[in-house]
């Protein structure tokens, strides 16, 4: 793993931007993992910018996310689709029919999941994962449990990430119950994985993630297997790495 500690969020930032660029710029087919939550959104600023000015285009490039609440129609203020929207794919010139994100509201939740995964496939490999980081070692909404599944799939909320996400709605009991989220599997067989956290009540976590036994009680620890995980932390995020 390619662990770098910036000081400021601003070279974070930029230096985030610049490896999902870089990539753009050599592969302008790349296609992208996306992810939502408070993390990624200073890094797609940079890239929104750096789209304004001429130096990136996401016209031919592919973009999956990872999750969607079910229950969430698109246009919900809190569904990851208006997220995605407001802070990246509306704001670039990708088409609309090449972004792609699970349907919350698919009346047939098994059978979304399989169509997700069908497009997936399509695609052949994700070229980078970009992932946050939950509290408790979520990935996308792979919460830790005795077993993780592969592929896309249906998956209970616990109560710590129903909490935690509870800031993007009105009232903590309208957070989602229930999310489709792209599997374990799926997100290691991304070429490259963009690991980013930050904030020192994550240090904890980022240490039992990135230096722990990898269990699947912490989702992160499974990316100790891969091959190619560049992670990107604010120094109080990577205050407790030995
Ligand atoms: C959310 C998302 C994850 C995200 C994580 C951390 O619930 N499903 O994809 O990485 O939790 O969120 P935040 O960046 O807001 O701390």
């Amino acid at each position: 793993m390619n662990i770098l500690t910036f000081r400021t969020q601003e070279e974070l930032n930029k230096a985030g931007a610049g490896i999902i660029t870089g990539l753009l710029q050599t592969n302008p087919r790349a296609v992208l993992g996306l992810a939502t939550g408070s993390t990624p959104i200073g890094i797609y600023r940079e890239l929104v910018e750096s789209h304004r000015q001429g130096l990136v285009s996401f016209s031919k490039a592919t973009a999956f996310n990872l999750d969607e609440y079910v229950g969430l129609e698109p246009g919900h203020p809190a569904s990851y689709y208006t997220f995605m929207q407001e802070h990246l794919l509306g704001l670039v010139d990708i088409p609309p029919q090449q972004c792609h994100i699970p349907s919350g509201i698919a009346p047939d939740l098994q059978a979304e999941c399989t169509r997700y995964d069908s497009l997936l496939e399509e695609h052949g490999q994700i070229d980078l994962q970009l992932l946050g980081l939950g509290h408790n070692g979520h990935i996308g909404f792979n919460e830790p449990d005795a077993t993780l599944e592969g592929g896309t799939h249906l998956v209970e909320l616990k109560e710590s990430t129903r909490s935690a996400n509870a800031r993007f709605f009105d009232k903590p009991e309208q957070v989602p119950t229930h999310a489709l989220t792209m599997g374990v599997g799926t997100i290691l067989k991304a070429k490259m994985i963009l690991l980013v956290v930050r904030g020192a009540d994550k240090a904890e976590i980022v240490q039992r993630a990135l230096q722990g036994p990898i269990t699947t009680d912490c989702p992160a620890s499974l990316l100790q297997t891969h091959p190619h995980v560049v992670v990107l932390l604010d120094s109080e995020a990577g205050g407790l790495l030995k």
